[in-house]
């Protein structure tokens, strides 16, 4: 058998817990699976006194994650704190400097600062493993980068945040509002640090840039996603959108076209029968289109600590076995800069709004639609309650240029009670 691969570990939360625990419980399967063993030689976190509930008294304990990440005695840096900026950038690019390979969950990180780092690591002949990093224990890096190499990537789709489609469907299953539904998820432990990080789509839209970038050959692009979260989200549309056959998910999408490449994440209405539809709770799905393979579909926890933990020690046993790969599929000097094509094509769109009650306050807002050249489909005014009227409308397709210029017109109309709810419908 040949040498042993020592691991650094910085961060022992959650995460980098569950890594530790499946090294030791899985020794010797992964040493018959890699023909190596895989050892962890230092460990770092914050806190050296805190009790983490596993032995640590094997590991050297390195209170600088910079230091850990340089030390002679490790083959692989596993960077499990988090955060774009600070000691997991600082850490990650210290370990490159020093020639190790990098592991890491860090999906703010790369979708920030992967393209340099990429760069980096393959100036020096150096592998970015992050397969955690995007949908928990689903491998999609994987299948994008290895199993579907042999494919035109033509779109991505998927719920990729955990937590919003947790609040989501049990705003539908419970009957309860967003703001208790929020709280609910803070007590589960369900929320980032930062909890707008979830809800307000920017972790999807994280890990919705890194998979783009490895679909399409394009430099990640995270400011080029366009970001809208779930915290406007009522129950009164989750109740409209079941009525209609839909249900309200957080999705992400990417495709490239000749207008450039268009990555969204935002709340949108798809078809309840739909596979994204019947997603309930904590469960992640990507869905991945190509030329060759038609679609796939793949379903699973995208969170906690085994499902991430499994990802990453998938990622530590590929290095293990020596497998060597350019970090986001093609070499990243070679990756393009695709123009961002913002707002997509055109589909219908649900709105929903308060209406001051007055005469000729409907025909304002259908005027408003008419001059942006938005055809409507269906209206309602429904539970009535003065001094509001509460009007739901879904459009024919239009583009949200169109939209936006009919929603600025409404604004000035002076006959809406609040700003008004929309919503893509997706009909996958
Ligand atoms: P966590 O439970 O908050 O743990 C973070 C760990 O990093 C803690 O051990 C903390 O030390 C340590 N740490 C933080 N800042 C540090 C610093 N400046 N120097 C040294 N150590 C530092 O986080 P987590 O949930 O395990 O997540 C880790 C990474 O995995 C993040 O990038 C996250 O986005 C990603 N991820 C997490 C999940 C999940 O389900 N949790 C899923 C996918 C990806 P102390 O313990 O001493 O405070
Ligand atoms: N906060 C994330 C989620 C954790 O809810 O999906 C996994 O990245």
């Amino acid at each position: 058998m040949t040498e042993p691969l020592r691991l650094g570990i910085a961060g022992l939360g959650t995460v980098g817990v569950g890594v530790v625990r499946i090294i030791r419980k899985q020794a010797a399967l992964l040493a018959r699976r890699t023909g190596r063993e895989i050892v962890i030689s230092a460990v770092s976190a914050r806190d050296a006194g805190k009790d983490r509930g596993i032995n640590l008294a094997p590991f050297v304990w390195e209170q600088d994650a910079v230091a850990l990440a340089s030390r002679d005695d490790i083959d692989i840096f596993v960077e499990l704190m988090g955060g774009s900026e600070g000691a997991a950038k600082d850490a990650t690019e210290a370990a490159i400097a020093a020639g190790k390979h990098v592991v890491t969950a860090n999906k703010a990180l790369l979708a920030i600062h992967g393209q340099a780092l990429a760069e980096a690591a393959e100036a020096k002949g150096l592998m970015i493993r992050f397969e955690a990093a995007v949908a928990g224990g689903i491998p999609v890096v994987k299948a994008l980068s290895e199993g579907l190499a042999g494919n035109e990537i033509t779109r991505v789709m998927g719920v990729m945040n955990g937590t919003c489609n947790y609040i989501l469907t049990r705003m539908e299953s419970e009957g309860a509002g967003y703001d208790t539904l929020f709280e609910e998820a803070g007590k589960l432990g369900y929320l980032e640090a930062d909890p707008n990080l979830d809800v307000g789509g920017i972790d999807a839209g994280h890990k919705l840039a890194i998979l783009s970038a490895i679909a399409f050959g394009t430099r990640v692009n995270f400011a080029g996603v366009e970001l809208e979260g779930i915290q406007r989200i009522e129950l009164e549309d989750i109740r409209q959108a079941a009525d209609m056959g839909y249900r309200i998910k957080l999705l992400g999408l990417a495709q490239r076209s000749a207008r450039g490449l268009e990555q969204r994440m935002q709340p949108c209405l798809v078809p309840t029968g739909s596979p994204l539809g019947q997603l309930t709770g904590g469960t992640n799905m990507v869905v991945i289109e190509g030329d060759a393979v038609e679609q796939i579909v793949l379903r699973g926890p995208g969170a906690g600590e085994g499902p991430t933990a499994s990802a990453v020690v998938g990622d530590i046993c590929d290095l293990a076995r020596g497998l060597r790969m350019p970090v986001f599929g093609q070499p990243a000097a070679g990756l393009s800069q695709a123009p961002a094509a913002r707002s997509g094509l055109p589909a219908p769109y649900y709105l929903r709004m308060a209406l001051v009650d007055k005469p000729g306050a409907l025909a304002r807002i259908a005027a408003a639609l008419g001059e942006s050249g938005i055809s409507i489909d269906r209206m309602r005014q429904y539970g009535h309650c003065e001094p509001t009227a509460p009007v739901l409308i879904v459009t024919h397709k239009t583009t949200r240029e169109a939209l936006d210029l009919a929603l600025e017109a409404m604004a000035g109309t002076g006959v809406l009670a609040s700003t008004p709810v929309a919503l893509r419908i997706e009909n996958l």
